[in-house]
């Protein structure tokens, strides 16, 4: 198995291209299920993740086609498709459950395994399935599968009221509407940009969407989608986490193809903690104002609020901070596995239930850690560059599920990492 190792203390100057989002990207993909006509997606990130997703639409009968070295997915998916999504391709990724919605859209039935919890969090459904069960659906749980049947063979638009703004139903229920009969009002709706970037894409296809980006989403059916070619969004998180690194290094780096309104909460955060980020025609571009950032308060929140995406390494940076900073975990109730490893490295983190206090260390010390989950992994990364000494931070596969060319990336803008073979 591989791991990463980083030697601490190089500032971080030039550029660093930011990548189409891996979140967007893999709800853009089961949108495919919804039409007899070729979908291709431009800007796509490369993946494991992608990966995953290409096999289950594989296994469901889509032809997926992986163009110009995986920046492009051509997908097909005209005729007659299996309907039932296999636990062994669904265990290995939460948002496998995003072709319930258009599997149940498209056929009036679906078999979809529940993908269990993770490493962050039980992880419900429950959100997802009342929604399409007030569009009509009948849904069953049998030897872990959700049975999903429409009555008359078609879903029927309806009013929705989340409990809670989830993305993952937002996207089902957004998607299973587009061929439902009628309008459905989704309220309470989640308003991340990659939910904008959905819309925009079924919209291409001919879908009818308003609100999109606002708590209130408007959908009505229409009776057949076309084909289209869509551009991801930027990935917010994948930005984010690389803002963070020249403000933990020192350095000026442009983040080419941010925008700031993809992460404004985010960046009202660095401004406070004495980061300056400035818009370019190209990207964001980051420095640190004073030698050490300032502690800041964070409290994680559904967008336009702090992304939980973003928390561990955003936790990277408090660790050296100046003071004490507070942050609090709202949307998953097991989200602080990373600092245990910060505390190996030589942080004073203290955690309790949903929240964790960083009394920020002059400076962190380089130590084997291991990576947790996808985020943390890259937490930890972002700790070993401000480190002195060596990090080596192992399990790096949750690193691949959402980052691509971390090494590269880094090391193009002066850090010391390389990717070794762990025994
Ligand atoms: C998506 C993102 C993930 C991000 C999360 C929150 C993708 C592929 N993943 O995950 O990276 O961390 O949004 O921004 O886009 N919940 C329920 N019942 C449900 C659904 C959700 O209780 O039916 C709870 C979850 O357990 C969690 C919270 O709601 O505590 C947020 O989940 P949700 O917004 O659905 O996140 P995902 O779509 O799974």
């Amino acid at each position: 198995m591989d791991a990463i190792l980083v030697r601490g203390g190089n500032a971080l100057n030039g550029q660093i291209p930011i990548a189409g989002a891996k979140n967007a990207c893999l709800t853009l993909m089961p949108a495919t299920l919804l039409s007899e006509e070729p979908l291709t997606l431009t800007n796509a990130p490369r993946l494991s993740d992608i990966r995953t997703m290409t096999q289950l639409l594989q296994s469901l009968g889509a032809e997926v086609t992986s163009l110009q070295e995986g920046r492009v997915i051509a997908m097909s998916c005209h005729g007659a498709i299996n309907t039932r999504a296999d636990y062994d391709i669904v265990r290995k990724m939460r948002a496998s459950n995003l072709v319930l919605g258009p599997l149940l859209a498209r056929e009036g039935h679906a078999e979809v395994s529940l993908p269990g919890g993770c490493a962050i969090g039980a992880r419900p459904m429950d959100i997802h399935t009342d929604g399409l069960a007030k569009m009509g659906a009948q849904i069953d749980l049998r030897d872990g599968y959700l049975y999903a049947k429409a009555a008359g063979g078609r879903l029927k638009g309806a009013v929705i009221d989340f409990p809670f703004a989830s993305v993952g139903a937002t996207e089902n229920i957004m998607m299973a509407a587009t061929l439902a009969k009628g309008t459905t009002v989704i309220n309470n709706a989640a308003r991340e940009p990659e939910i904008v970037d959905l819309a925009d894409c079924l919209r291409r296809m001919g879908a009818q969407i308003d609100g999109d980006g606002t708590a209130t989403i408007t959908v009505q059916g229409v009776d057949r989608l076309g084909a289209a070619t869509h551009p991801v969004v930027a990935d917010r998180i994948e930005l984010g986490t690389y803002m963070l690194a020249p403000a933990i290094c020192g350095g000026e780096v442009e983040l080419l193809g941010g925008r700031i309104n993809l992460i404004g909460a985010f960046c009202e955060k660095l401004d406070a903690a004495g980061i300056d980020v400035t818009q370019t025609d190209r990207g964001l571009k980051v420095k640190c104002r004073g030698a050490r950032a300032n502690a800041v308060d964070v409290t994680t929140e559904p967008f336009p609020g702090f992304p939980t995406d973003l928390q561990a390494q955003m936790m990277a940076l408090l660790c050296t901070a100046d003071g004490t900073s507070v942050l609090e975990e709202t949307i998953f109730e097991n989200r602080f596995m990373h600092a245990p490893e910060l505390i190996r490295m030589g942080a004073s983190i203290e955690v309790h239930g949903g929240r964790a206090t960083v009394q920020g260390v002059e400076r962190l010390k380089g130590a084997p850690v291991m990576a947790t989950d996808l985020r943390a992994s890259v937490s930890l990364i972002l700790a070993g560059l401000a480190a002195e000494g060596e990090t080596k931070v192992s399990r790096v596969y949750h690193l691949d599920r959402g980052y691509e060319h971390v090494v590269a990336k880094l090391s193009g803008v002066g850090a010391d990492i390389e990717r070794i073979k762990d025994q």
